[in-house]
């Protein structure tokens, strides 16, 4: 579900008039609704009930500390991949003891860092990395709780930049070496503790058919590991896809049980059904590391016409936000829905590209976008945008970033200030003498 809908043709998160919000606080604006994130949380637990098993939110889906803090409160724990997400999520009220530390790239400060905090499991994808962690627990004289991450070489069917689980990405270890490598761990490494092991195919998956086929595939691995090792559990990875077009109008958005075309193609109970059997009988913990399901369809980026130009080939709608606040249309051909914060009377439509402010070819919203008439000042809501939005942004352009607003029933808070000027420059300075040449 979603908590975003026209309320008397004004776009509105529950309760709260996104016109309102964006007048009063700036645009670009990502608005987020704690209901969503909930029912969302809410789902995907009650769909599971028939495993033991974790809820671990992918922190890089959107790090905003009052919605790791709502995640925390419901239960949940987290997949971190940065010393910097750790301090997040202790920041917000969650515990190192229900983090994985995933990554391919760790470094002494983290691993450190995530040891002293008492990390619940460092989800390792090389050897290396293992015999690093190893001689840092035992300088520190502790031992290190490990999973490795296994590489299913399973095509997840989604775009190439999201994809993580075939042989030629970067991530986990090969299938075919997983065994060779827990006998390292147990017989070369006494500094670590096999606790699990874990995988991830990749994201925004449409279809059940690949964590099937990958879940699988591993089963018998952590069978094996169950029995060499007595691992405690096995993380599945996150992965599950979401909804990018979705209805607005007044009434319960319905997308969970529709059919058809605008249909979720994957809903969290088709992908508990089928995965939960394969799991149960392993009684292990089963761990799940949803981002974009839990956050994606929860925010909406707030942006401000500013102008509109003609050109020989396309028209043009320039609004105030851009491929810095959100990179994933340009990164990822990734399609947001788009729509006036004040609903359109005109049925009258026309084509243009949503582009932004900064100085690329590649910074637009949409392209080729069949819209109703715009005027400038009108407010455009960006839909779907909660997950790998605001955490993707930057200060290209020397940008200051946008505000953050976290939306429960009719009250709208601001969780995250608007960058200033100075935030831009904070930290930099100019070498107050000339600089020394040799
Ligand atoms: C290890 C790991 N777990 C979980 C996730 C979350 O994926 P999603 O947002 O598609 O659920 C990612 C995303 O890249 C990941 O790398």
């Amino acid at each position: 579900m979603h908590s975003f809908r026209y309320i008397q043709g004004r776009l509105h998160a529950e309760s709260a008039d996104l016109g309102a919000l964006a007048t009063r606080h700036g645009t670009p604006l990502y608005v987020y609704s704690g209901a969503t994130i909930r029912d969302h949380y809410t789902r995907l637990d009650g769909a599971l009930d028939r495993v033991d098993h974790l809820i671990c939110y992918a922190v890089k889906a959107n790090s905003n500390l009052a919605i790791l803090n709502l995640i925390a409160t419901m239960g949940g724990g987290f997949d971190i991949v940065s010393g910097g997400e750790l301090f997040r999520v202790l920041q917000a009220g969650g515990s190192a003891s229900k983090c994985t530390f995933a990554g391919v790239g760790k470094t002494r400060d983290e691993i450190e860092y995530a040891l002293r905090e008492g990390i619940y499991c460092f989800n390792a994808e090389s050897e290396a990395e293992l015999r690093y962690i190893n001689h840092i627990a035992g300088e520190l004289g502790m031992k290190a709780p490990v999973a490795v991450r296994v590489n299913p070489n399973v095509d997840a069917k989604t775009h190439a930049k999201i994809t993580t689980g075939k042989s030629e990405n970067k991530f986990g270890i090969d299938f075919d070496r997983i065994s060779e490598v827990y006998s390292i761990i147990a017989n070369e490494c006494p500094h670590l503790e096999i606790r699990g092991l874990q995988m991830h195919i990749g994201s925004q998956l449409t279809s059940v058919a690949p964590f099937v086929e990958a879940v699988n595939k591993v089963i018998p691995l952590v069978q094996e590991m169950k029995a060499k090792y007595g691992i405690r559990f096995f993380s599945i990875g996150g992965g599950i896809g979401i909804v990018y077009k979705q209805s607005l109008d007044s009434g319960t958005p319905d997308w969970w049980t529709q059919e058809g075309e605008e249909a979720h193609p994957l809903t969290v109970q088709a992908y508990a059904d089928a995965v939960a059997p394969l799991l149960e009988p392993l009684g292990l913990r089963i761990l799940l590391e949803p981002g974009r399901f839990m956050v994606g369809n929860a925010g909406t980026l707030i942006t401000k016409v500013l102008y509109e130009k003609k050109g020989a080939a396309k028209s043009f709608v320039i609004v105030d936000a851009g491929m810095n606040d959100l990179i994933r249309p340009t990164l990822y051909e990734g399609w947001h829905q788009i729509v006036p914060v004040e609903k359109s009377t005109s049925t009258e439509t026309h084509r243009a590209d949503i582009v932004g402010p900064i100085c690329e070819t590649g910074d637009f919203l949409a392209q080729d976008r069949d819209i109703t008439p715009v005027s400038e000042g009108d407010f455009l809501a960006v839909l779907s945008a909660g997950a790998y939005g605001f955490s993707m942004a930057s200060n290209y352009n020397s940008r200051p970033m946008a505000a953050e607003i976290l939306v429960d029933g009719k009250e709208a808070h601001l969780v995250r200030e608007r960058q200033t000027l100075d935030d831009l420059i904070r930290g930099e300075h100019i070498p107050a003498d000339k600089c020394e040449t040799e």
